[in-house]
This record gives C-alpha cells, structure tokens and sequence, in this order.
C-alpha cells in the first residue's frame, strides 16, 4: 500500500509499505477513505518530538471502511464505515472504566521509555512516535486498529459525508473537552490563543459550553477571519498588538476568566525576549518547546480562573510563571482527548445540525500529493488552514 512516511525534519515521503495485518484478536483493518494532516503532526515535521524512527508512517485524523476484523471484535463487520479515534484504548484498565481513553494503561507497548520521561506512560497514539507506541499512523491506504472494539466510531448515517464527520476521531473532541475543561460559567469570557483547526473547534464549542463572550488571537488573517465569521468571536492579532494590553482593556482590567492555549509547543512570538531565548534553546537541543503561549495566558487570565491546554507539548521548560499561576488561584487543565468518551455525544451534535465541522476544510489533496501538503499547512500558504487527504 501507500503510506505518508517520516524520515527527518521537514522530510516525509509518500513510499510503498507492505500492507498492515491483522496481528491481534482484537485488531480491524480500516481501508482509509479520508484522513486529515494535524497540528500535532507538525511537531513531528518540525522535529520536535523525540523517538521517530526513519520509515515511520505518520497520520491520526483516519476513517474509512472496515476491511478485516480479528476474532474477537465483534461489534464491527466487513464494509462499516467508521471514524477512528487518535487515541488507542484497551477499554477495561483502570483509567478506561474512568472513561480517560488518552490515559490508557495497556495500549503503549514502548511505556518503559514514556515512563522514563514522563513518570508514568499515556496511551499509544497512532502515528505519534515510539514512545507513544511506535504504532503506524492513518495517513496511508491501510490501518491496523488495535482494540477495534473499542475505538472506531460507527457511521450508520450514510447521509453524513465523510468531512463532516471525520474530525471526530480528533480535532472536534479536543476542542470541545478544551472548552469543557475551563469550567465555563455564566456571563464569562473565554480567551482562546490560536484560531488552528483546534482554536476554531474551541471558539465552537466555547459557545455551545454557555461562553458569554469569546476573544480569539493569532496572526494569520484568515485563520482570524474564520474565528470571527464562523466563531463569531472577537479577535486580536498578536502581531499588531500586545495581547496582555489589549485583553486587559477588553475586559476592563480583570482578565478573561478562561483561557485556552490551542497553539502548543510551538508558539511564534515576534520580538519578545523569552520567545527569542526559546527559540535559540531548541536550536540546540537545549531545550523542547516554545512555550510562549502558556506564560501569556497564565498572565492574562484573571484571577481564580481556569487555564485549559489543548497545545500539545513534548519536554522540560523553563521560565513558566509558577508564581503567577499559584498566587493567582489558578485552576489548569490539559491532556491528550479522551477521544471515545466526546465523540458519540459530539455525533449526535452533527446529525442535528448543531454544527458541521466541515467548514475549516481549505485543502482536499491525493495521499501522493501530501508532502507539499505538509509544508503549505506548516507554512499557512494558500490560506490553508486544514487539508484532508485522500487516499
Ligand atoms: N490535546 C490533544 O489531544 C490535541 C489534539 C490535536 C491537536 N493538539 C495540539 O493543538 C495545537 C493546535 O493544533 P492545530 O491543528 O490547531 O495547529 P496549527 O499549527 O494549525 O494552529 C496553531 C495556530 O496557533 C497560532 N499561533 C502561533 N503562535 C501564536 C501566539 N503566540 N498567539 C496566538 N496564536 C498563535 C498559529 O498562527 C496557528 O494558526 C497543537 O499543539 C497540536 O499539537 C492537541
Ligand atoms: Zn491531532
Ligand atoms: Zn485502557
């Protein structure tokens, strides 16, 4: 089959791969009919994630039809069309009864070294490097889904396209346990740093959660335009003006009550001096992330308020205002999505019209055309703000 395949920074390749097999009783192979490229993949395509391995097929945004099940999946047959979660869950370990899926004790064959890093291991993702499982992502013809009883969502609905439903397995979840996870109460405002695919799934499901009012940054005009029109939120371009200054005039000095870091690891943050030391740090292996967002959100947010953090980060860092946040009362929140736990619930908001997350869909490109695709999502060329490959 063919398959997006890692091997260096900025350097992926479409190559022919043997076809997965079924390896376990609980395994399905899913043919993959559309499958999406993630912000979280360019941390991959940037190099900052440790523990890829040249060769590694990359992709965690999958759905498509059931082409093979193992003996003891029997909740899915031969031609089901199903969404396929990012997150790879047994279904019975202490942290799946408790419905935390990205927490899964028994799907990370490589926890030793998640263990070594992390003090404890979370569960296998797909695509996401050997610490996180070393298991083959969905950006390929092919995929071998382990616990296929568990994970795949089915799709019985065949008046629902596959866009409009393929951001279960991913981005649409995130956003919404991200708005979920600030806690939101009446009359407040949500502050969301990054208007990506997850800060537009945030911006959305801010509203749904009760938000009085949603305030949305970033730089690139159009992801900025599509917060406005479809997020109806107001913005701030983080390079026309100082975020701190302009958030504490919007809300007459107290802060938003909520903030969301839907950006990560890899912040841009023209001129200031901490952004510029992060940068020169990573450059030499000196240090993991960019965490300019996280500082900027623990500064702004008001007092007892709530700090959510979809962003994904990789390592250690430093100059994390601890102070602020623990003086501050603050509440944080953060994790991988419990993507089973959101996603039958978040079905159902798409077959009742509650939203169509299809609108943040700028690309459509061929599986062999996904390299370039890689550099202009990276390089937000085009307008681009989120492609779906097809296979
Ligand atoms: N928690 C999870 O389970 C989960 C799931 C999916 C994605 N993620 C993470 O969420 C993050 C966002 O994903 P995405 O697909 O939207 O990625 P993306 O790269 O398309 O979007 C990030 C956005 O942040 C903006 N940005 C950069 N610096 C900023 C700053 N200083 N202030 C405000 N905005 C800034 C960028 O311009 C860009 O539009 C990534 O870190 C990704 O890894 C986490
Ligand atoms: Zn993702
Ligand atoms: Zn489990």
């Amino acid at each position: 089959m063919k398959a997006l395949c890692w091997y260096g920074t900025g350097d992926v390749r479409v190559e022919t791969v043997p076809d997965p097999k079924i390896l376990n009783s609980r395994d399905a192979i899913v043919k993959i009919t559309s499958t999406a490229i993630c912000g979280s993949d360019l941390h991959l395509f940037d190099g900052y994630m440790p523990t890829m391995e040249e060769g590694d097929i990359l992709g965690h945004e999958p759905m498509g039809v059931v082409a093979e099940v193992g003996k003891d999946v029997k909740n899915l047959k031969v031609g089901d069309r199903v969404v396929v979660p990012f997150t790879i869950s047994c279904g019975e370990c202490f942290f799946c009864e408790r419905e935390m899926y990205s927490l899964c004790d028994n799907s990370n064959p490589n926890a030793a070294i998640a263990r070594a890093a992390m003090g404890h291991s979370p569960a296998g993702l797909f695509g996401f490097s050997h610490m996180l499982g070393g298991y083959a992502g969905g950006q390929a013809e092919y995929l071998r889904v382990p616990f296929a009883d568990v994970g795949p969502l089915k799709i019985e609905n065949d008046s629902l396209t596959d866009e409009q439903v393929l951001f279960l397995s991913d981005i649409f979840p995130t956003g919404y346990m991200a708005a979920e996870n600030c806690g939101i109460e009446k009359g407040d405002t949500v502050a969301v740093w990054g208007c990506g695919p997850v800060g537009q799934m945030t911006i959305q499901s801010a509203w749904m959660l009760g938000a009085e009012r949603v305030i949305a940054m970033d730089m690139v005009p159009e992801r900025l335009a599509m917060a406005e029109k479809h997020g109806k939120a107001e913005t701030v371009n983080f390079q026309d003006e100082k975020v701190y200054d302009r958030l504490m005039e919007m809300t007459k000095g107290r802060g938003p009550d909520r903030c969301v870091d839907a950006v990560g690891a890899e912040a841009h943050a023209t001129g200031s001096l901490d952004s510029a030391l992060d940068a020169a740090k990573a450059a030499v292996y000196l240090g993991t992330d960019r965490p300019h967002v996280i500082r900027e959100a623990i500064m702004c947010c008001r007092k007892g308020g709530t700090v959510s953090i979809p962003g994904a980060y990789v390592g250690v860092m430093d100059k994390l205002p601890l102070g602020a946040m623990m003086n501050k009362g603050l509440t944080i929140k953060t994790g991988q999505t419990h993507v089973q736990h959101y996603n039958k619930p978040l079905l159902k908001k798409i077959e009742a019209g509650e939203i169509d997350p299809s609108f943040i869909i700028t690309h459509r490109v061929k599986l062999d055309d996904a390299p370039e695709a890689y550099k202009t999502f990276r390089d937000h060329e085009d307008g681009c703000i989120k492609v779906v490959l097809k296979p």
